[in-house]
This record gives C-alpha cells, sequence and structure tokens, in this order.
C-alpha cells in the first residue's frame, strides 16, 4: 500500500475527505436549493438524508476502498468479479462528467475573487447582465480588459492548479493542500457570518431559513434534498472509496465517517446562515422580495450586488473574502475529482502519476467546454429541446446527480449481495474494537441491506421519471 502513498494519520484523512465534500455544493447550491425549496423545510429534509441514508453509504464505501487497497474499478473488480468492475467504471465516467462543469463553474469564481479583489466589478450596476455577458462569451477577447476577462483562461488555471495538486501525490499534495485550505474555508466562512448577522433585517433571514413553513413540502423537495446530500457528500461514484484506499487500517472509519458529514453539513449549514441574511438586507434595502428565488446565479448576481452596497472598500474585502472562500471549496472538491481517474490509471495501467494527472486533467477540461460554450456562446446548447429547453450544464449536471444514487444504490446492493455484510463489519472492526457488539453495527447491519437500497431505489426512478416526464 505505501507505494501508492497513504494519509498521515486520522485529522490528514477526515480534513481531506471533507475537503472533497465541502465544495460548491455546499456554498453555491445549497443556499439557493434552500431558498427555492421553502428554506428549513428543505434543511431539515437534507438532515434526514445525510444521517439516514448517505451516512451508512459513506461508511459502506470507505470500507470496499479500504479492504481492497485499489481505485473504484480496482476495488469492485477484486472483491466482485469482472462484472462490478463496470460499476467502478460507471463511477469513474460520472466523476470525469463531474469535473467537467465543476471545473467550469470554479472558474467563474475564479474569476469572480480577481475582478471583485483587483478589479473593478463592484463598479458595476447591472449584475445580472454582467453575469449573462461574463459567461456568454467564453474568450471574451474582443473586450477591453481582454484576456484577463476569459473564462476559458479561468476554467483552465483553475485545472492546472488542481491537476498541480494530484500530481504530487497523497501526502505532499492532497493531503497538505486541504490541511492549509480546510482550516483558513472556516475561518473566512465564520467572520463573514458574524458581518451579516449586524446587518439591517438580517433576522428576517435567519427567521426565514430557520422556520420550516410545512406548505412548501412537496415530492421534489424530498428528491432536491436526496440528490443534494449525496452530491454534497461526494458520494456514490468512488471518490470516497479512492480516498479509503489510502486510509491506514488503524483508523476508525465509522467515527471518521461521523466526523466527516458533520463537517460536510456544518459547512452548508453555515453557508445558509451567511446567505439570507444578506439576502434579506438586499431585499430590505432595495424593497424587492423575489431575490431569495434566485436560483444558481444567487450568488454571481445577488451577492455581488450586496457587496456593491457596502461600498467600495468593505465591499472589495468581503467579496474579495466570499469568492475565495468559494474558489478554496471548489479547488479541495476538484482535487478528489480528478483523483479517482488517476488512480485508476496509477493503479490499473501502471502509469506515472505526474503524466497522468496533467493528461486526464487536459482531457477533462476539454471536455467541459461544450459546458462553457452552454452559456450562450452557442444557442443550440443553451436549450435543449429534449430537455425542456435547459442548457447543457444543467443537463450533465442532472445527469451526474442521478448517477450519484443510482451508483449508491448499486454499492449496497454489491454489499449484500457479493462482497457480503458480514466482510463489511470485519473491515469496520480495524481501528474500532468496540464495533463487534455496537449498536452501529446492528443499525448499519439494517440499513446497508434494506433501507438504503431500497429507498435509493425507488427514489432514484422516480427522479428520473419527475427529469423526463414530470410528476
Ligand atoms: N461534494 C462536492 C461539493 O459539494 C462535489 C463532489 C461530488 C466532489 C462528487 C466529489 C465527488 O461541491
Amino acid at each position: 500500500m505505501s507505494s501508492r502513498g497513504n494519509f498521515s494519520g486520522r485529522i490528514g484523512f477526515i480534513l481531506t475527505a471533507a475537503g472533497s465534500a465541502v465544495g460548491l455544493g455546499n456554498i453555491w447550491k445549497f443556499p439557493y436549493l434552500a431558498g427555492q425549496n421553502g428554506g428549513a423545510v428543505f434543511l431539515f429534509i437534507y438532515l434526514f438524508c445525510v444521517f439516514v441514508l448517505c451516512y451508512p453509504v459513506m461508511v459502506g464505501e470507505i470500507s470496499i476502498g479500504r479492504h481492497a487497497g485499489l481505485d473504484a474499478y480496482g476495488s469492485y473488480n477484486k472483491l466482485g468479479g469482472k462484472k462490478w468492475g463496470y460499476l467502478g467504471l460507471f463511477g469513474i465516467m460520472i466523476g470525469i462528467f463531474i469535473l467537467s462543469f465543476y471545473n467550469v463553474v470554479a472558474g467563474w469564481a475564479f474569476g469572480y475573487f480577481l475582478h471583485i479583489s483587483f478589479g473593478d466589478l463592484l463598479n458595476e450596476t447591472d449584475f445580472s447582465s454582467f453575469f449573462g455577458l461574463f459567461v456568454n462569451d467564453i474568450f471574451d477577447l474582443t473586450s477591453a480588459k481582454g484576456l484577463a476577462n476569459s473564462n476559458f483562461i479561468f476554467s483552465m488555471v483553475f485545472m492546472a492548479m488542481t491537476a498541480f495538486i494530484v500530481a504530487k501525490g497523497i501526502q505532499k499534495g492532497i493531503e497538505a493542500a486541504n490541511k492549509i485550505m480546510m482550516p483558513t474555508l472556516y475561518i473566512i466562512l465564520i467572520c463573514i457570518i458574524v458581518y451579516s448577522l449586524t446587518l439591517p433585517n438580517a433576522m428576517s433571514g435567519v427567521r426565514y431559513y430557520l422556520i420550516p413553513d410545512l406548505e412548501e413540502l412537496k415530492i421534489q423537495t424530498l428528491f432536491e434534498g436526496l440528490k443534494q446530500a449525496f452530491f454534497s457528500l461526494s458520494l456514490g461514484m468512488g471518490t470516497l472509496m479512492t480516498y479509503g484506499s489510502y486510509l491506514k487500517k488503524s483508523e476508525n472509519i465509522t467515527s471518521s465517517v461521523a466526523t466527516i458529514s458533520l463537517a460536510d453539513t456544518s459547512v452548508a449549514f453555515l453557508a445558509g446562515l451567511m446567505v439570507f441574511p444578506l439576502i434579506h438586507f438586499l431585499q430590505f434595502k432595495l424593497q424587492i422580495t423575489e431575490v431569495a428565488q434566485a436560483g444558481p446565479p444567487l450568488i454571481f448576481i445577488v451577492l455581488p450586488q450586496i457587496f456593491h452596497e457596502m461600498g467600495p472598500l468593505l465591499g472589495r474585502i468581503v467579496g474579495g473574502l466570499f469568492f475565495l472562500l468559494v474558489c478554496f471549496a471548489a479547488l479541495t472538491s476538484t482535487i478528489s475529482l480528478l483523483e479517482v481517474p488517476v488512480a485508476y490509471l496509477v493503479d490499473q495501467k501502471k502509469m506515472d502519476r505526474k503524466k497522468v494527472s496533467w493528461g486526464t486533467a487536459l482531457l477533462i477540461f476539454v471536455i467541459g467546454l461544450p459546458v462553457m460554450a452552454s452559456q450562450g456562446m452557442i444557442p443550440a446548447l443553451n436549450n435543449l429541446p429534449f430537455y425542456k429547453g435547459q442548457d447543457y450544464l444543467v443537463f450533465v449536471a442532472d445527469m451526474c446527480d442521478i448517477g450519484l444514487t443510482v451508483g449508491g444504490c448499486l454499492m449496497c446492493i454489491f454489499i449484500t449481495t457479493r462482497w457480503k455484510i458480514e466482510n463489511m463489519h470485519s473491515e469496520l472492526e480495524n481501528g474500532n474494537p468496540n464495533y463487534r457488539t455496537s449498536f452501529l453495527k446492528k443499525y448499519l447491519n439494517f440499513t446497508i441491506q434494506y433501507v438504503c437500497p431500497v429507498l435509493l431505489g425507488i427514489l432514484s426512478i422516480l427522479i428520473i421519471y419527475d427529469k423526463f416526464v414530470g410528476i
């Protein structure tokens, strides 16, 4: 195992796995999904999904990875034979597609960070049309700012940073980067929350966020909560299986997973606590009502407007820090996404980690080009006739979400029918001598064999039906 590299210990593993989990999902998606799905109602459904359905799946995924000590394909193949190996390949493909669109959005955040901190973005008056132009023309070489405004460059630099870290290996690259970025991320987040809670009308935002309105409860809220929980915890496609393969036998998986889930959930929760007071401050200041429902552009349109309202200096500081936070969160996730295909090529094809990291990153960047161009530059990609006129970015993101819940469901079936749950239990006893007689063992035994596969299976089918036909 040591020739593949491994984590230095408990803290390194937890920070790195939490780094994978904490990402755009928490800071970009969670607040707008909560905004669109009834605030507190969404929060509670999300928490239910995390603790009842996702916790067992995460434990299962990491156990498989640590037991096999290989990449996602290699792990399934070793424990279940060639047919199950395809499930690993399916996960690797999903990871590649997630990274292809994720890196584009991360590139936008990186561009916003530069434009707010060092440029004059906050002098804009119409942030909505700025965003439209920004994502539309990916090269934007015609404007006065030239290259400095090019989305293409921002995404490419972001992917290069990802490749650079992954190329350096597990401890010196991935773990070291996470050990710096994750604590910094928490500090920035807390600072912005403290500030946003002091703004006028902040408490109205807190109330909307924390007091459930049961009228908002719909079946789609459950779908959104489940998909978001899987995406946010990086489950269902082999990221945590791959990270688990670098974990020492002496570490306690069940308690590490509890810490990782809590870390991820707390950042999503705190991101909401940061964003809703800001939004309600803006509503108060401009006397408007509809911003809470802003959707995907929330952090790119509504938040800059708020930073603008704060005045030139404060806006630059708070806004710059906010987008730096987003970049850190995204980078710790893109690293984990790139590691999945890289580990596959290193383990299975015996290729050189450095070359493979850069080569795979380049390939995925190219796969992401249509995503970049789908925001207006190529009209056909902006309006997919078979997908209710939505754009290619939404389409890829939705398909990946479905891939994650299906992957999670099949993983539970794999553990139950092929690998056998007793093997998972004995893997979990490593590093946790009390596990054998614990209540947790009974809980996992029941959820992984019955609750998770059944509920995830039913919900995945309903989600697919809802996407293409509509409920
Ligand atoms: N969990 C990450 C986020 O919340 C995204 C991700 C999904 C990363 C799947 C790895 C695997 O942003």
